[in-house]
């Protein structure tokens, strides 16, 4: 297993998977994204991954498959075919089956658009907006069977203006991402971390 070695998993925009290539490719961010799954054929993050020369890049098409577990038992085979690490879930929009958690224990990083444990879930940023918070940000975390529920790796904070719409924090939270999810990634990769109970505790 070559402990530097990511698939990263998408089904949109791609643009944190386009900052972590850009990362790399400057030196910056020591990770080799050896595969790239999406679950959509018309995802901008695969052509994204294939400008960059990412060596695997799999469109799997969810329909092809009898149900949630086989689909990834598919992408579970191809991460392991490929000696991957890490999973690096990069606005994969699909919930994760108990297989695949189990089969990658602690091995499964993702990037939320709140600061985890508010705000779980597909509309984040809307619901932060909605309640009137004046601070929300980003969480990078370890996935666990619990939705946006497992161990936090890092956080970023971003004011919540009074004139923010979705969008308009959405995309400030987005330039935040931009900064954490690499820097996150190298930190794992060159520091790594033990878990005490939830807490993560990076190795100094
Ligand atoms: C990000 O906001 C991330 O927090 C969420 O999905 C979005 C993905 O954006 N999980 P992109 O596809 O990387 O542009």
């Amino acid at each position: 297993m070559n402990s530097k070695a990511i698939a990263v998993m998408v089904s949109g925009r791609g643009t944190n998977l386009k900052v972590i290539l850009e990362s790399v490719a400057a030196g910056h961010c020591p990770v080799d994204v050896q595969l790239v799954i999406s679950d959509k054929a018309d995802a901008a993050a695969l052509e994204i991954a294939r400008q960059a020369g990412v060596p695997h890049v799999v469109y799997l098409n969810p329909k092809d498959y009898q149900d949630r577990a086989q689909f990834d038992a598919a992408c579970a085979d191809l991460i392991d075919q490929h000696s991957c690490q890490w999973i690096v879930l990069a606005g994969y929009m699909r919930i994760l089956s108990s297989f695949f958690v189990r089969h990658f224990p602690k091995r499964i990083i993702n990037i939320h658009p709140s600061l985890l444990p508010s705000f779980a879930g597909a509309k984040a940023v809307e619901d932060a907006v909605t309640y009137g918070v004046k601070l929300s940000g980003c969480t990078v975390h370890l996935v666990d069977e619990v939705l946006d529920g497992g161990s936090i790796l890092a956080q970023s904070v971003v004011p919540v203006l009074d004139d923010d719409t979705r969008d308009s924090l959405h995309a400030r939270i987005q330039k935040e991402e931009h900064k954490l999810y690499p820097a996150t990634l190298k930190r794992m990769v060159e520091q790594g971390f033990s878990i005490e109970g939830r807490r993560i505790i990076w190795a100094s």
